[in-house]
């Protein structure tokens, strides 16, 4: 079942960082081929190439997200070469593998520092263009390991989940400026996951193609909705909720103990009914007996 109209980006202006290879150049194609114009944000000075490659609705910026003002630097890039900025797709990352017991300090924050600090950085450094376009979109870009967990991974998981926070925070921030913020877990073979999958027919069939659309839709003004956390890739889309069970209370002249604890937890901890709160306001009204 395909959309009846294409979903075009005329006049709009999409920044992507980490886009000298991976999803990150999909996703610039995607935004190109669509009428946008983009500019390719990457640590590497290969994101040139990436951007020749796409023509003429491309500017690159070489830089780090851990850097302020090389943020400020791409984000100014999208202003003199295109007048405008309406979309960041805050993808640049890298991996620093080890069990906790064996990860560094330098492993745990340089993984923080780029996922997490660069997506604020560059956030930050756009969006006063975005609150200027007044449809802006910021994706940000979390991972099943973040939401999951993944052995060896504590650095990386730390910051994807803190990403998926951010996300949720920056959206209710942005809401009224037109801003809106989603995040995606994808699943891609990319240079990041080459070793990981060795086999050819798996590499195959996850191209990153078959997530930058997931993007493109977040990222139109056809899609109203806000704060999303979309899983992507190999064909799949599904969301992904944070929930909490309906609970347990208190009962007048209960004492709430560690014995009550060990009565109710099943209760308390049953999935059968669930709320996705929107805000902070839903544990609070639960706290508060409202
Ligand atoms: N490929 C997957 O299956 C998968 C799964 C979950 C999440 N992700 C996330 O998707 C994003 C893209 O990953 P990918 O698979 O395309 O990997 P990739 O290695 O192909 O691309 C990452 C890009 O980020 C750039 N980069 C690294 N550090 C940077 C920095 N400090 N400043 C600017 N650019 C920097 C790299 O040079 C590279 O071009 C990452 O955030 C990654 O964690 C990927």
């Amino acid at each position: 079942m395909a959309s009846l109209e294409p979903l075009r980006f005329d006049g709009k202006v999409a920044l992507i960082t980490g886009a000298a290879g991976g999803l990150g150049l999909s996703h610039a194609r995607e935004f190109a081929a669509r009428g946008a114009k983009v500019i390719l944000s990457d640590i590497t000075p290969d994101v040139k190439s990436s951007a020749s490659g796409i023509g003429d609705a491309a500017a690159f910026a070489v830089g780090s997200v851990t850097s302020r003002a090389d943020c400020e630097a791409a984000v100014a890039v999208a202003l003199e070469e295109f007048g405008r900025l309406d979309i960041l797709v805050n993808n640049a990352g890298m991996l620093r593998d080890h069990t906790l017991e064996k990860q560094t300090d330098a492993e745990w924050q340089s993984v923080i520092d780029v996922h997490l600090t660069g997506t604020r950085n560059m956030t930050l450094a756009a969006w006063d263009a975005l609150k200027a376009s007044g449809a802006g979109r910021i994706i940000n870009t979390s991972s099943a390991s973040g939401l999951y967990g993944n052995f060896g991974q504590s650095n990386y998981c730390a910051a994807k989940m803190g990403i998926v926070g951010f996300t949720k925070a920056c959206s209710q921030e942005g809401r009224r400026f037109g801003i809106n913020v989603h995040c995606i877990a994808p699943i891609a073979h990319t240079p990041m996951t080459d070793d990981l999958w060795p086999d050819e027919m798996v590499k195959a069939a996850t191209s990153p193609e078959l997530v930058s659309p997931v993007v493109a839709y977040l990222s139109s003004e056809e899609c109203q909705e806000n704060s999303l956390i979309l899983a992507a890739g190999g064909g799949y889309l599904a969301r992904v909720a944070v929930v909490e069970s309906a609970g347990v209370r208190l009962a007048a002249g209960e004492m709430l103990d560690a014995e009550w604890v060990a009565a109710r937890f099943s209760s308390a901890a049953a999935m059968a009914q669930w709320a996705e709160p929107a805000t902070v306001a839903y544990a609070l009204d639960r706290a508060f007996g409202r």
